[in-house]
């Protein structure tokens, strides 16, 4: 098998669109290798095995993208110039026939096999918990698949510890579509709010991550914290999370009481991290003495926001109304 001519795929072809300028000035972080001693030699072998690209690019729906980075896929498949992604499950096959085959009866046909917790226009999210025995392998496989667009280490096969929050868009007859995800250790000892978020290039600079890192801070209010990402960031981990914390403090400042000034209060009601709250006024240049915020006149946020953090109008929203969470206890 290997060609099957019949299938038919809308072709385009996405190339990383971002410029290479971008350099990395961040250290690859130790690996945090797991307990499980079989698990562990995995990882092990992963991390030794070459960083150079392996997978050119992959089809997945109707999209066809060129790969960034290597990706550790098992050895059969790791030689491969071209995986096959089921866009449902998220397996991956080395021929188009055996996706066409498996698409007949892919046993998930309402995607992500999580519940859904965010729910709102043709947007759904999915929990799925890296525990659960019947959502691992798809963890498994969305964190291969994010690890073909990021530069640095991640996890790939010990789910367990983490959450995962899929984004899909959802279509005609209830077809899921998954546009991107993070995910988030269960607990973090560093008030890491978000381990690894991902929008696949085809669904990229639509405001998508954006949604996410929504999110993920909605989700952390709501837990009552306060929280950061995991470091290191990717060039362009840094650059959305500096949009999406320059654009959230803003509007937070235009709206707030003007006594309610302290940076420490700021960032509680943000769920934001002080020390985060602290660059981003740095960087819009907006100075603090002895912890306050110094007055800035609203007109200035304004054109500071129109300026620099203006949203496309069709980039997507999030709706925190929408967010059913935290879900009862079945
Ligand atoms: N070039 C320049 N600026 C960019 C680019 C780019 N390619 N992509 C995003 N930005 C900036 C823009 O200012 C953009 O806003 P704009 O489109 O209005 O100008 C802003 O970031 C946010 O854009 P979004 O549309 O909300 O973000 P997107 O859906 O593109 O997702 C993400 C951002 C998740 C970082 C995506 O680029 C991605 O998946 N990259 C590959 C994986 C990665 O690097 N993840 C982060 C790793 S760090 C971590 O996981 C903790
Ligand atoms: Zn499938």
């Amino acid at each position: 098998d290997g060609c099957d001519r019949e299938f038919p795929l809308t072709r385009r072809n996405l190339k990383r669109r971002f410029s290479d300028s971008f350099t990395s000035p961040q250290q690859q972080p130790l690996s945090l290798l797991p307990e499980d001693p079989v698990l562990r030699q995995l990882e092990k072998e992963h991390e030794e095995a070459t960083r150079v690209k392996n997978i050119q690019k992959i089809t997945i729906g109707e999209w066809e993208v060129d790969c960034w980075y290597f990706s550790p896929f098992p050895e059969e498949y790791a030689h491969c110039d071209q995986l096959w992604f089921c866009p449902k499950c998220l397996k991956y096959m080395r021929w188009e026939a055996t996706l066409s085959r498996h698409l007949v009866d892919c046993e998930y046909v309402r995607g992500p096999p999580g519940r859904v917790i965010y729910l709102e226009g043709d947007l759904a999210v999915y929990e799925l918990d890296g525990e659960r025995p019947e959502m691992k392998l798809y963890c498994q496989n969305l964190c291969l698949l994010a690890k073909l667009f990021l530069d640095h280490k991640t996890i790939y096969y010990d789910v367990a510890p983490f959450l995962f929050y899929v984004l899909c868009r959802v279509g005609e007859e209830d077809a899921c579509e998954v546009v991107g995800f993070f995910s988030k250790e269960k607990q973090s000892l560093d008030n890491y709010n978000l381990a690894c978020i991902m929008v696949l290039p085809p669904w990229q600079r639509h405001g998508y991550g954006r949604f996410l890192m929504s999110l993920s801070y909605e989700l952390t209010r709501r837990e009552g914290k306060q929280g950061t990402p995991e470091r290191p960031l990717s060039d362009l981990g840094v650059v959305s999370y500096k949009r999406f914390w320059g654009r959230e403090l803003l509007l937070h400042l235009m709206r707030m009481k003007r006594t309610d000034n302290h940076v420490d209060l700021v960032a509680k009601r943000l769920g934001f991290t002080t020390s985060d709250v602290v660059d981003t006024l740095k960087d819009l240049n907006i100075p603090v003495k002895a912890g306050k915020i110094q007055p800035v006149a609203n007109k200035r946020l304004s054109e500071l926001l129109n300026s620099k953090f203006k949203l496309k109008p069709e980039h997507v929203e999030f709706v925190p109304e929408a967010l059913y969470w935290p879900v009862a206890q079945e």
